[in-house]
């Protein structure tokens, strides 16, 4: 069971809000000129990654409050617990077991009692089997060609970490190309499958619970496009295959038996991309890579288990991205890979750490009276930089931000990757120095501006600086370093949920939406006017209604 503690009414709590007040009018560069030493002592490694989180408006105080608010909710239990296979995801009576998924031990691991290892490795060996008969070519279309395109056919956790990992290893492609079909706005499966050709297209339908409307609109519509293209004689068995928990709905579907590919419900959806949800991956990098990337986050569990929280990647991020929630008022996070290859790793975690932590109601049921999950949000230096970086720079809020990048590219163009990591480490720098009123007042002298020039120019050219962020760099994007880079923030969520004291691995909050929309769609056939909602609802849809039926 998960501890219970009021994160606020810790003694670490009490003091942290007094040193606020202390560290709110200190500016970082302060706290660089004080101690040459910060970046020695506020960095921290795992294998090649490196996590410098010396440009954060903290100091040793702080930091010893934050380790200490961790013990007082006592998250080494909470962590103990999780590993252990408790039912810690309470609200759906469940264990929280993603980290089974990529034990690479030889451990056993346990849910309820049971070692779920021999039925995790079981799928693992028929997801190997069928991505190796994809990639090698042994398994065959309906007209005996090879397969060369999959398309992925789930929504959020059944499509998002898919996507996000084999966009960011596409160097890792060889033979099949992947599609992602999400949305049920009809433009998204119909422009897949333009590009697709019937004869040497596998379908694989994800989906956790396998009821999904979405998933099962698009999977249906997949399945009519092939029939009819195939002129009815395609084999449906040799180009649908189905992951899910769901056996029953499988196999109402249509799809064989030995077509489909299960997982637990001790796997979250925004946790399951190392379970058979992973299949598009795995068909798409090869087997080999997708244990190697099991392998990267495996190697950060045990980093996660073991390490003392003073050098513990995810706890400390955890706790730097607290201080600045509950103390600093910060409501968003950005999140930005200085890698072209990790454009959805924002989006990803989005969905990982919203779904997870965005709650109003603690364990016991009572509404919390602290903030909860940040808005996640990031794309890819050096895009945003020309984006919406001013903001982060000049704006009124508190942004912090992680950047990420790989020392080496994958794609070494002429001096691409030296002036992308020239951009990566510049941002930071200015992000914590800024720029003094004297300093911009020096350069328009220097510049040969005037006095009155001077006078009205300056104050729109300062840098108020003291903006935080972490800086994540590592060899070059690997799958084992995306494996562990992945587990470093789902972890980091599962450390804030905790404290938060909040249920991180349910989604309530996405429900009510469902439940209209399916009371909403009979209402959209006819013609006829609507009062069954409030008058905003009614109007928006008999405006729709008159323009669709005109
Ligand atoms: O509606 C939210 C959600 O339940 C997510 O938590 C989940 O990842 C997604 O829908 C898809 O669910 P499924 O895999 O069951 O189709």
């Amino acid at each position: 069971m998960l501890p219970n503690h009021n994160p606020t009414e810790t003694a670490a709590w009490q003091k942290l809000e007094t040193l606020f007040l202390t560290m709110q009018a200190t500016h970082m560069r302060e706290l660089f000129d004080e101690d040459p030493e910060r970046f020695r002592k506020l960095h921290l490694k795992f294998e090649d990654i490196l996590v410098d989180y010396s440009k954060n408006i903290l100091n040793d105080e702080v930091l010893k409050e934050l380790f200490n608010l961790a013990h007082e909710v006592e998250l080494k239990d909470a962590i103990d617990a999780m590993f252990r296979g408790e039912a810690i995801n309470r609200t759906e009576d469940r264990s929280v077991l993603h980290v089974a998924l990529r034990n690479r031990s030889g451990n056993p691991m346990l849910s309820d009692g049971e070692d779920v290892m021999p039925k995790v490795n079981q799928v693992l060996a028929q997801m190997k089997k069928f991505s190796d008969s994809l990639l090698g070519g042994a398994w065959k279309g309906y007209t005996g060609k090879p397969v060369s395109a999959i398309v992925n056919i789930g929504i959020g956790g059944s499509d998002l970490g898919p996507y996000m990992v084999t966009e960011a290893l596409r160097p890792y492609w060889t033979t099949i190309t992947p599609h992602f079909v999400s949305n049920v706005d009809g433009t998204h499966i119909a422009e897949v499958l333009k590009r697709v050709d019937p004869e040497t297209t596998i379908f694989i339908i994800a989906s956790k619970t396998f009821t999904t409307q979405e998933t099962m609109t698009n999977a249906a519509s997949a399945k009519d496009w092939f029939l009819e293209k195939t002129g009815g004689k395609g084999d449906v068995a040799k180009h649908f295959v189905a992951v899910s928990t769901n056996e029953q709905a499988v196999t109402a579907f249509g799809i064989a038996p030995e077509n489909m590919f299960v997982f637990w419900d001790w796997v979250g959806g925004r946790y399951s991309l190392w379970s058979s949800i992973g299949l598009s991956i795995a068909a798409t990098i090869g087997y080999g890579n997708f244990e190697k990337l099991l392998s990267g986050a495996h190697a950060i569990d045990n980093h996660f288990r073991n390490e003392p929280f003073e050098k513990n990647i995810p706890v400390v991020l955890a706790l730097i991205g607290i201080w600045y929630n509950n103390f600093f008022g910060a409501a968003s996070e950005a999140i930005l890979p200085y890698d072209q290859y990790m454009h959805r790793f924002a989006a990803y975690f989005q969905q990982g750490n919203m779904e997870s932590n965005g709650k109003q109601v603690d364990r016991d049921g009572q509404p919390v009276l602290y903030q909860t999950g940040p808005v996640i949000w990031g794309e890819p230096g050096t895009n945003g930089q020309h984006a919406f970086y001013q903001l982060i720079h000049q704006g009124t809020k508190l942004i912090p931000c992680d950047f990420i990048a790989p020392a080496v590219s994958h794609n070494p163009v002429g001096d691409h990757h030296a002036k992308l990591l020239s951009n990566y480490f510049a941002q930071t720098e200015a992000l914590m120095k800024g720029k003094t009123l004297d300093e911009v007042k020096a350069e328009l002298k220097h510049a040969g501006m005037d006095t009155e020039g001077i006078a009205f120019h300056a104050p729109f050219r300062v840098f108020e600086g003291n903006r935080p962020s972490n800086s994540i760099l590592f060899h070059k994007l690997k799958p084992e370093t995306l494996g562990s880079l992945i587990a470093i923030y789902e972890h980091k969520i599962f450390v804030q949920g905790v404290i938060w004291n909040i249920f991180s691995f349910d989604q309530w909050g996405v429900e009510l939406g469902k439940v209209l929309a399916k009371k909403i769609l009979p209402e959209l056939t006819s013609a006829e006017e609507i009062t069954s909602h409030d008058a905003s609802t009614n109007g928006l849809i008999n405006y729709f209604k008159r323009l669709k039926f005109l």
